[in-house]
């Protein structure tokens, strides 16, 4: 048995911030970030009762109301995340009191960016292994708090949300997956965030925050993604015409083109929303299929391909039966 996705959802933050409000804040402006990186504005959370968990659970309780399926019957809640609320307890299991899903096993996973497509694959091998039926995965991100938001090269391209999909284990569904990491090219995209209180060890009072070699980045993600996508649709024995839709990791306009271009396809086959909602990280996957799936753009039997990279380094993609 496979993943199959049946149902999405997502939560985004209610304020909606332009571009033009972030050049009040650091030396920038709308021309500078939307022909850089395509986004025009992305919502960040404005209140203490917009957290990682408030969203998380939103997200999940609504892809569970899309798959009609009661919180009591899943197996299991993976959340992916690299800005938790609390280091302990994890999201997962914080979900699972908030939504009463008092027969599942819940965990985190951190693989950055890729942590959606992380969790998707590790669920589908439990599936495999017949160890469990059904499964909700969140993808969630409260990145505004990690963020340096007087450092203009990165505050311009985050936002936070979540989005969520309930699976379950069938026939079809998953074709294929993968999944990688380069822990020696960890040091582009890094992000310490957390003093040491131990009396023995000094460690200094700074607090860190994201750090982000953009180049570097960048140069990872228009090589590492198409191989990604290349090697995943020699393994499905298909071609990058035979799938309906890409879904990919929604951190700049550019790289989605530029794989757009490699792989040889027109950009209608890569619907993106980064432009209204930034980089949202291991939420940006789900918050995407879930718009795509609500504006009613997918039907039975498509093909979709969903890929994407983050630090660690890591990538990851997914091919599936919709
Ligand atoms: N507004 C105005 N100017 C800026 C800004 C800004 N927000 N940020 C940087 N600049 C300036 C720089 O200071 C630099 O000025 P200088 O030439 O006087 O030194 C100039 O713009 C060029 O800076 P670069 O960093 O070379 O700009 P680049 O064209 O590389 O674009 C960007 C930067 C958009 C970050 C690009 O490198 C990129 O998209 N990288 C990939 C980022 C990414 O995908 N991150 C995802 C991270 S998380 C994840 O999803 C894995």
């Amino acid at each position: 048995m496979r993943a199959k996705i049946i149902g999405t959802g997502s939560c985004l933050p209610e304020k909606i911030v332009t571009n033009d409000s972030l050049s009040g804040l650091v030396d920038t402006s709308d021309e500078w970030i939307q022909s850089r990186t395509g986004i025009r504005s992305r919502h960040l959370v404005s209140s203490k009762q917009e957290t990682t968990l408030s969203m998380a659970a939103k997200a999940g309780q609504a892809a569970l109301e899309d798959a009609g399926l009661l919180p009591q019957q899943l197996d299991l809640i993976l959340v992916a995340t690299v800005s938790s609320d609390f280091l302990t307890p994890s999201t997962a299991c914080m979900v699972q009191k908030e939504l009463g899903a008092c027969h599942a096993a819940a965990f985190d996973i951190n693989a950055a960016c890729s942590g959606f497509l992380f969790a998707l694959n590790t669920v589908d091998a439990y599936f495999q292994a017949g160890i469990y039926q059904t499964a909700l995965i969140i993808g969630v991100e409260t990145l505004s708090k990690l963020i340096d938001w007087s450092d203009r090269s990165t505050c311009v391209l985050f936002g936070d949300g979540a989005g969520a999909v309930a699976v379950k284990a069938s026939e079809e569904g998953m074709v294929a997956c993968l999944q990688g990491s380069d822990g020696s090219g960890g040091d582009i995209l890094v992000c310490k965030s957390r003093r040491n209180n131990n009396p023995y060890v000094h460690t200094g009072t700074d607090l860190d925050y994201l750090y982000m070699n953009g180049q570097e980045v960048f140069k990872f993600a228009v090589k590492k993604e198409p191989e990604c996508i290349q090697s995943l649709l020699q393994q499905a024995g298909m071609q990058p015409s035979d799938v309906d839709y890409y879904l990919l990791h929604q951190a700049n306009y550019r790289i989605i083109s530029s794989i757009a271009r490699k792989l040889k396809l027109p950009l209608e086959k890569f619907p993106s929303n980064v432009g209204h909602c930034g980089n949202t990280s291991a939420a940006s996957i789900p918050i995407l299929l879930d718009e795509v799936h609500k504006k009613g753009m997918l039907a039975e039997g498509n093909t979709i391909l969903l890929s994407g990279f983050g630090a660690g380094l890591t990538w990851g993609a997914a091919l599936l039966k919709w």
